[in-house]
Order: C-alpha cells, then structure tokens, then sequence
C-alpha cells in the first residue's frame, strides 16, 4: 500500500482537519496514513549560518532527519496549514527549506508527488492556497487543482469534504 502523509503546520485546527482526514481516508482501506504535526518537531530556523555549521559536521540533527525521511517515504502528502498575513505558514516554508538542503537533489521529497492543500484558516486562506500551490509545484510536486477550506466562520460541507478526497485518491492511484 502507499503512503498517504499527513502533515499539519499546528496542534489546532488544522491538527484536528488532519484527524479528520485521516480517518476518512483510512476507512477506504487503500493508504497507509500518518498524520504529523511540524510544531512537534521544533526545527530551528532555517539559515545558512545553521546550516554550514551542521555541514561542518556532515550531520544534521534528528529532528531534521526524520522530517526528511517521512517526507521522502511518502507517496502523497497532504498539506493542512492556516494562512498566515495574506500568506504560507512560516512552518511549512522553513521545513521544505531543510528538506530541500538535508537531500541529495533539492527535489527529492517533492518531485511527481501528488499533494493536496488543505486550510482551516480565519478567513478563505485562498492567498496561502494559492502561493503555496506555487510553491509546491517549484518543487515538481503535482498539486491537486481543488482544495479543502475551513474557516473560522463555515466548516466543511460533508459532501464537498469526501468529494475532493476521494478524487484526490483516485488521481493518486492512477
Ligand atoms: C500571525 C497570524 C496571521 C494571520 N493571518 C491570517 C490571514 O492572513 N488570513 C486568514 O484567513 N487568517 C489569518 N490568521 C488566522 C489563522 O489563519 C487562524 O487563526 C487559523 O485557524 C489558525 O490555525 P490553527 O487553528 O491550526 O492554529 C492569522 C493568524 C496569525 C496568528
């Protein structure tokens, strides 16, 4: 069976949004699920100055390691993070920026990867959804065009909710 990650950029909302994806799609019997949230991994800020000190010692730390190995074992990831000031969660973009320099090729993790984007945020979260696609397909990654959007105000609808999962499923077992 694949793997289906999940990955939440908080312990909140958008760690409960991953719950329920989770189990919806662990229902359908067809993926292996793992739900994560990157505030448990603590990783450090990334910049080049931390970085040429971990290259110093040919190591980076553990936590950096097994952010790289579950994104790099994944089949599929699906992305649940709110938007932050019109944009991406900071933690997402400091976590790929790890990734992309813990891998032999920047890419590794991401490329001909299908991901989905999904967003409990305080308003649409349309601006996150829409630069982290681009983010996402910077690095190869084969972004699914729909998305799930939970804000503050509307939950969602049940229908729409298993509508894009199981399409996104299915364009994954293609
Ligand atoms: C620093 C900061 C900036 C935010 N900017 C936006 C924003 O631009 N658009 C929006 O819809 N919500 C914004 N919010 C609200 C969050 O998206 C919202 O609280 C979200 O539910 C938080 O996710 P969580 O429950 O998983 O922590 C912002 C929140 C914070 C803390």
């Amino acid at each position: 069976m694949s793997n289906m990650l999940i990955i939440s950029a908080t312990k909140n909302s958008n760690f409960e949004l991953s719950i329920g994806i989770k189990n919806y799609i662990e229902d359908q019997k067809k993926f292996n699920c793992e739900v994560v949230s990157l505030e448990d991994f603590s990783l450090p800020l990334y910049t080049p100055t931390l970085e040429a000190v971990y290259k110093k010692d040919k190591s980076f730390p553990k936590n950096i390691q097994r952010s790289k190995e579950l994104i790099c074992t994944s089949n599929a990831m699906i992305w649940c993070g709110p938007e932050y000031n019109g944009g991406i969660s900071p933690i997402f973009t400091n976590a790929i920026a790890w990734i992309s320099r813990a891998t032999e090729d920047w890419k590794e993790g991401f490329k001909d990867k299908h991901s989905l984007i999904c967003t409990s945020s305080g308003g649409n979260g349309k601006n996150f959804i829409k630069g982290f696609k681009l983010q996402l397909g910077y690095l190869g990654s084969i972004v699914f065009e729909r998305s799930l959007i939970q804000t503050n105000a509307k939950k969602i609808d049940k229908k729409e909710f298993s509508s894009v999962l199981d399409d996104f499923c299915e364009n994954v077992l293609k």
